[in-house]
């Protein structure tokens, strides 16, 4: 099974188009692997534990659990409205994420990498993490709250992992994708690790250890363990073993905690690390980061009210590399949309409807099986099977594309709206018909909703979710003799 994750987001932050970018990334990941015919399963969720939630809920006078009920909906609707295909969603106040946050506490504890210990310093509240003295300045800049803590914590025996991780870095290549992170995450392995505290006296609103019932677990060793939850940990082993090793795409904040502290984890617990962790940089607005003091974040729905859902999911994932940070502008949105999708795609579309509609008596020709495009097609094919596999949305978006400009060359070198009908205007019409076919195919990780309308005017049967790759962009696939409808526009111009 190829199991993908995205981070579970704090519950009493709102969605913005951050949070939206890992999940529509990975959204169209698991649509290209669910193309691809590969058993897929596509995790999403929210974490509900720690410091931070426990004082939003009490500043809103309701318990902690009552103030996650209602703030995660925020989530699940927006990722519905996103059209996110997410086979679960997890939450960890959900009691089967208290098994498994119980049973890998319990292994780690039997393996003997856990001890009582005493923690004295400072704590980052919105980052649910212990700081240094040398950090706090700058954490002041930002205006992040930092609280001393004095308490009895359990630690973890990170430093015992130095050199495992080092040897499980070595012979994974690829376990930290791009190299940029690989090396960033080898960095600080090779600095010297530290034990880290995986348990706080000061709250209750957690897991409580196994062992020992004053303390709690450290949120973040609760929330990693989402990963093993949804995926059937302890209790379904036949689902586990088929569903582990899984693969998480994170931003750049949470490297650390995926890429040390969670294979050490694992590794401490008898399982097997992550096959990958794929990270991707952070989205700026303005060229400032986004915040809520800043009241710079962007809400999804916002944009998708001018854009619709296709419109959005395209921005981000052709704009915004997967890898480097990015910028965040309106104006660039606007210019993408228009390119790509208002004028190549769309415009290719309308034409395509239009000709069939009044020299082919609405019925779409078969493509030339000799066809020039079909060399386009498969060098493009290639090309964007390639980049999906490195996650590289935006090339594989731009080769699809190519297809796209191609054909509407192809349009405007033979004129078609000029010809007359017969077998030459047939070819021209029956090839620019079997390109939608396949772009719909290949778009649709990325716009399903518009794929699945190209498909159903071009008067194919089904949906492109149903399409099976490479079989499927196979040249000639397009059967001819299909009514073809014209419609108002998929993609309508937006004004800058
Ligand atoms: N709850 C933890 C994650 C636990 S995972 C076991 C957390 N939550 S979060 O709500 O703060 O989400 C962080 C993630 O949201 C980032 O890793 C990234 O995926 C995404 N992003 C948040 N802000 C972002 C940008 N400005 N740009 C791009 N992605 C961003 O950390």
């Amino acid at each position: 099974m190829r199991y993908l994750t995205t981070p579970i987001y704090y519950v009493n932050d709102a969605p913005h188009i951050g949070t939206a970018y890992t999940t529509v990334t990975a959204d169209a990941l698991a649509r290209w692997h669910r193309l691809l015919g590969e058993g897929t399963f596509f995790l999403t969720g929210t974490d509900e534990h720690g410091l931070k939630i426990q004082q939003t809920a009490e500043a809103n006078g309701v318990t902690p659990k009552e103030w996650a009920d209602s703030t995660v909906v925020r989530f699940q609707e927006s990722w519905a409205q996103l059209n996110i295909s997410n086979d679960d969603f997890i939450r960890t106040t959900e009691p089967r994420h208290y098994a498994a946050v119980t049973e890998l506490l319990q292994r780690c504890h039997d393996n003997g990498d856990i001890y009582l210990g005493h923690y004295e310093g400072l704590y980052s509240v919105p980052d649910e993490a212990y700081v240094t003295p040398a950090e706090l300045p700058e954490l002041e800049r930002q205006g992040r709250e930092v609280i001393e803590m004095r308490e009895e914590n359990y630690f973890f025996k990170l430093s015992r992992y130095e050199q495992p991780l080092l040897d499980w870095y070595e012979s994974h290549d690829d376990f930290v994708l791009p190299k940029i992170r690989r090396n960033e995450a080898l960095g600080f392995i090779r600095q010297g690790l530290r034990d880290f505290s995986i348990s706080r006296t000061s709250i209750d609103w957690g897991i409580p250890l196994p062992w020992d019932e004053n303390h709690v677990t450290y949120v973040w060793f609760d929330a990693l363990t989402n990963y093993l939850t949804a995926a059937g940990f302890p209790d379904d082993p036949t689902r586990f073993e088929d569903m582990w090793p899984g693969t998480h795409i994170i931003g750049k904040d949470i490297l650390r905690f995926h890429c040390v502290y969670w294979p050490a984890m694992l590794m401490s617990a008898g399982i097997e690390p992550p096959t990958n962790v794929f990270v991707h940089g952070f989205l700026t607005v303005g060229g400032e980061k986004m915040s809520k003091t800043a009241l710079n974040q962007i809400a999804p729905a916002d944009l998708i009210a001018d854009f619709g859902v296709d419109g959005y999911r395209y921005h981000f994932l052709r704009d915004q590399p997967f890898g480097p940070d990015g910028d965040f502008s309106y104006e660039g949105m606007v210019a993408r949309y228009n390119a790509d999708l208002a004028n190549n795609l769309g415009n290719l579309l309308s034409r395509v409807a239009t000709v069939v509609g009044s020299k082919c008596s609405g019925v779409g020709p078969a493509p030339d099986p000799d066809s020039a495009l079909a060399d386009v097609v498969s060098a493009s094919l290639e090309a964007a099977t390639a980049a999906w596999g490195r996650v590289a949305p935006s090339v594989a978006l731009e080769e699809t594309w190519k297809m796209i400009g191609a054909t509407n060359a192809h349009l405007e070198q033979h004129e078609p709206w000029k010809m007359d009908p017969g077998a030459d205007l047939d070819r021209i019409m029956g090839d620019a018909l079997e390109v939608l076919r396949i772009v719909a195919v290949l778009a649709y990780p990325a716009i399903p909703g518009s794929s699945a309308a190209i498909w159903e005017r071009i008067g194919l049967e089904g949906s492109p979710a149903d399409a099976r790759l490479p079989e499927a962009a196979n040249w000639g696939g397009y059967p001819g003799g299909l009514p073809v409808a014209k419609g108002d526009p998929l993609f309508p111009r937006i004004k800058a």
